[in-house]
This record gives structure tokens, C-alpha cells and sequence, in this order.
């Protein structure tokens, strides 16, 4: 089929790689000058496992192609929409002006027959009004929500855990029609999907988002409690796991989420809500928010304290500095975030990750970064460990203990074994454990 896919950031970029893998005929578009011209040279302009791989296949095979000009999407039977839809500067509420542009933009090159898909993350009620804009040109509206992780985003969108339809009841059949075409590989695997309405659509997204959110606060609120009680949360959350309406995954407690998705995106619904009239219904969402965040500055506490309340002019080494492992992205990182507090309170902060580092240094040129772990650690008087890298997680305690000048260690993310760090001499503290 002819595809069209407008944005190649994070969530357009893959897409439009992984259709052409599909062996779709793709056209990605951008505003962005210096991103089109990366991509259509073959060259990633983020870090994501296999990304590379697919991009450099579909621009060979002459499947995939990436430009400027709208024009060029005039001959596609479906029209992807995948701009960002960030948080608003004045307040929590979601900035649709790229999704808003994103339409204007399309419709004078809409087909009469083709199909426009949503796939950005919005607020509840923006289909509907997106499908009254393309009605007049014959064109039609879908909503199909992306769940791709980072990290995992190539596999995520060849092979989804589910697909989900918004359609409208008119077209139902014929719309279902054009998107099980698109996505018959997976379909042929067994994906399910469900065939709903956009506002059902719209709220999968975010229903999806906040109850992942959830279960990470849960888990870091049980992490306080047993803070003040001597438990350890690490077990508490293996046991509870177990139970199989429960489920242990996204029961890792730490310094908890961040990213470009679950913060400002329930940060968003519980501003939809509130318009709605219904911020009740989702008022512990605020919670979750607060507990979130909560974490970060227990870990600086619990580091500050291990310098007797002093941590000024200490070499204090960070490990991580992306959102979370297998990404380069840094945005609402909690490991960034713990890097800057800790540098505002006078700490010598030196900091590292595997793929990190470019972005964090644009956006924070005061902080220190080093080239390797080895050379962040070396003479350090504490450990901070932020993101699960592997090479983190598999570092030798008896090893780094010879490097530093104080071994302490502070694991934000419970990826260390405490009974091995301790046997090597370390002083170890994780989050609730
Ligand atoms: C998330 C959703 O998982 C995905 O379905 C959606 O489409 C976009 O948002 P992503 O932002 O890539 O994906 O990251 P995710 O793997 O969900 O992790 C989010 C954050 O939660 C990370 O900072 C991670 O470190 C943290 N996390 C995750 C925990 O603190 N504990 C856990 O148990 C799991």
C-alpha cells in the first residue's frame, strides 16, 4: 500500500520505517529541515535498537522515502499522523498545535477516499473534531493509538501486543478494511484488535499510560512504607507479583518514571478530566505524580546524608543519565533530574551513560560527563546508579571498589545485589529495600 506518515520524530520515524519493512510504499514527512535530511540519509536521529537497520533496508529497496514537502503525500491511500502532542508550557494540559498543523497541512493534498490515522497521543474528544476538518474532502478520520516503548519501538510496531481501531460507525467496515490491509502481517500473527469508536480510541492510550504509572507509584509508595519499617520492597513485590491478577512487571521500585509519555501524559488526562467536568475520577493521578517525583529527591536525601547532611564539593559519580536503559532519550529523566539537584547542592558531579551523554550535555552543558563508567567512578566518594544499564548492572563491586575513594553506593534502581556489593565492602543502599 501507499503510506504517508507526517512526523518522523520518535514515534513517525519508526513507523515509517517499520511499514516499509512490511513492504509498504512510505513517504515520511517534517517541518524539520536537519531531521529529513539525517533520516533520508539513512542515519538515525535518536538511539533505538534495529531502527538503523530497517531504515537503511527500506531506503535501499526504494520502499521508504523522507522530504519536506506535503505534496508529496498527495498519492497515499493512508495518512499517518504521529507529530508530538507535548505538555503545555502554561500548564498540564496537551499542546495540540503540531497535531492541529499536522491537518491543516494535509488537507489540501487529501484524496477523496483515503484515510487519515491518528496515531499521536491526544486528548479525549480531538478525533471527532479532527473528522469534521477532513470531511469536506472526501477523505475520512481514524484513531489508532501507538503503545511502542522505547527501547523495544521497532519490534513494538512490527508486532504489536494488541491493535485498537477508533473508527466512525459510518465507515466501520470499510475503514477496519484499510488498516487490517496495513497491518496483515501482524494480523496473520494473531494480533488481536478492537474495532471501537475514537473517544474509546483516544482513552486506550491514556488509560493504558496511567494505570503503568499507577502500578510504578504503588510500588514506590509500598518502597516508603518500608523505608520506616525495615522491609524490603524488592521481595514485597515478588511475592505480591506472583498472584497473577497482579503480575510483577512494572513493579520495579526506584526513582520512578520519566520519559516523554507517562508523565505528561497523565499529567494531561487529569487536565482532560478536569474540563470534562470529572478531575475526581482521576484524582489520584496527582498522586501518582507526586510519589513519582518524591523519589528523586529521596535519593539526593539519602545521598546528602551520607555526607552528614554536607554534600558540597564531594565526587559524587552518577551512572545513567537517560529515562530508562536501551535509549539515548532524556526527557522527564529522573537520572538527569537526580544529576542537577545533587550539582545544585555543590556536589562534583560526574556523570555517565552508554548513549546519553550528547543529548544531556546540550541541555545541561554545567554538568560534568565522563567518557566511560571507569572514568566517572575513579576517585569517586559516591555511587549513584540511575539507569539499569546492563553494563551497569554487571559491574565487578570488587573492581569498582578499587577505583573509587569511598566505597558507597546508592542503587536508584534495585539492579545491584546488595549481599554481593556488601560482601566486597561497599556500603549499599537501595530504594526501599
Ligand atoms: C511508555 C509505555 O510503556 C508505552 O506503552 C507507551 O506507548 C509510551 O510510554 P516508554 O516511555 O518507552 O513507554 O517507557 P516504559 O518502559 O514504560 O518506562 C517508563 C518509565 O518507567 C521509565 O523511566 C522506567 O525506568 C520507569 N519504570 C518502568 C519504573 O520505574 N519501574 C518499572 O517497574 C517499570
Amino acid at each position: 500500500m501507499k503510506l504517508s506518515v507526517i512526523g518522523c520524530g520518535y514515534l513517525g520515524a519508526v513507523h515509517a520505517a517499520a511499514m516499509a519493512s512490511l513492504g509498504h510504499d512510505v513517504v515520511g514527512v517534517d517541518v524539520d529541515v536537519a531531521k529529513i535530511a539525517k533520516l533520508a540519509a539513512g542515519e538515525t536521529p535518536f538511539f533505538e535498537p534495529g531502527l538503523a537497520e530497517i531504515l537503511s533496508a527500506g531506503l535501499g529497496s526504494g520502499r521508504l522515502a523522507f522530504t519536506t514537502d506535503m505534496s508529496a503525500v498527495a498519492d497515499a491511500e493512508v495518512h499517518f499522523v504521529a507529530v508530538g502532542t507535548p505538555q503545555r508550557k502554561d500548564g498540564a494540559g496537551a499542546d495540540l498545535r503540531f497535531v492541529d498543523a499536522a491537518i491543516d497541512g494535509l488537507i489540501p493534498h487529501l484524496a477523496p477516499g483515503s484515510l487519515v490515522v491518528g496515531k499521536s497521543t491526544v486528548p479525549v474528544g480531538t478525533a471527532a473534531r479532527l473528522a469534521a476538518l477532513v470531511d469536506p474532502t472526501g477523505a475520512r478520520l481514524a484513531w489508532n493509538p501507538e503503545f511502542l516503548r522505547e527501547g523495544f519501538a521497532v519490534q513494538d510496531t512490527v508486532r504489536p501486543d494488541r491493535l485498537v481501531y477508533g473508527v466512525a460507525e459510518a465507515s466501520r467496515e470499510q475503514d477496519t478494511a484499510v488498516l487490517d490491509a496495513v497491518y496483515a502481517a501482524a494480523i496473520e500473527a494473531g494480533t488481536p484488535r478492537i474495532v471501537t469508536d475514537y473517544a474509546t480510541a483516544e482513552l486506550v492510550k491514556v488509560a493504558a499510560n496511567s494505570f503503568l504509572a499507577t502500578k510504578i507509584s504503588f510500588i514506590n509508595a509500598m518502597a516508603e512504607i518500608a523505608e520506616v519499617t525495615g522491609a524490603d520492597v524488592t521481595m514485597l513485590a515478588d511475592a505480591i507479583g506472583h498472584d497473577a491478577r497482579i503480575g510483577r512487571r512494572f513493579l520495579n521500585a526506584g526513582v520512578g518514571f520519566g520519559g516523554g509519555c507517562l508523565p505528561k501524559d497523565i499529567r494531561a488526562f487529569a487536565a482532560r478530566a478536569e474540563e470534562l467536568g470529572k478531575g475526581e475520577s482521576v484524582a489520584f493521578l496527582k498522586q501518582v505524580d507526586e510519589i513519582n517525583l518524591r523519589r528523586r529527591q529521596r535519593l539526593v536525601d539519602l545521598v546528602v546524608d551520607s555526607f552528614d547532611g554536607q554534600v558540597f564539593g564531594h565526587r559524587v559519580a552518577v551512572l545513567g543519565l537517560a529515562f530508562k536503559p536501551d535509549s539515548d532519550d532524556i526527557r522527564d529523566s529522573p537520572a538527569l533530574d537526580v544529576a542537577v539537584r545533587l550539582k545544585g547542592l555543590g556536589a562534583e558531579v560526574i556523570s555517565h551513560d552508554p548513549e546519553a551523554v550528547p543529548n544531556a550535555r546540550q541541555m545541561h552543558p554545567q554538568l560534568e560527563y565522563a567518557a566511560s563508567a571507569t572514568d566517572a567512578l575513579r576517585g569517586a566518594e559516591a555511587v549513584v546508579l540511575v539507569t539499569e544499564w546492563r553494563e551497569y548492572r554487571e559491574l565487578d563491586p570488587d573492581a569498582t571498589a578499587a577505583l573509587v575513594s569511598r566505597p558507597v553506593v546508592f542503587d536508584g534502581r534495585n539492579a545491584l545485589d546488595p549481599i554481593r556489593w556488601r560482601a566486597a565492602g561497599w556500603t549499599y543502599t537501595g530504594m526501599g529495600r
